[in-house]
């Protein structure tokens, strides 16, 4: 298992513990860890609903150009933006800090 840590939108920092057996992306954790990410297009970076910032200094595969089309349009993008869907569950991200964007809904 690997652990990282998810701020919510709260301000609320959650410790959670990952198994690596399962292919899992940090959009599905957030759900998974009731934490209030909607999720609506199931994962295909068309909703936004996972915009959240990284913030530990884990070297994450680039984002793809679907994913770049899509921050282009949310609110409060900053340089650390990422689609929670678009990262999946490594070891690699063991220790990893992200907090959930704000919607501005
Ligand atoms: Fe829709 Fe990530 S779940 S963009």
């Amino acid at each position: 298992d690997i652990t990282i840590y998810i701020t919510d939108r709260e301000g609320k920092t959650h410790d959670i513990e990952i198994p690596l057996e399962i292919d899992l992306n940090l959009m599905e954790v957030c759900k998974a860890s009731e934490l209030d990410v909607d999720g609506t297009c199931g994962g295909m970076a068309l909703c936004a609903s996972c915009h959240m910032y990284v913030e530990s200094d884990h070297e994450l595969p680039e984002a793809s150009e679907d994913e770049e089309i899509m921050l282009d349009q949310v609110l409060f993008v900053e340089d650390n933006s990422r689609l929670g869907c678009q990262i999946k569950v490594t070891e690699e991200i063991n220790g990893l800090r992200v907090k959930l964007a704000n919607l501005g809904s």
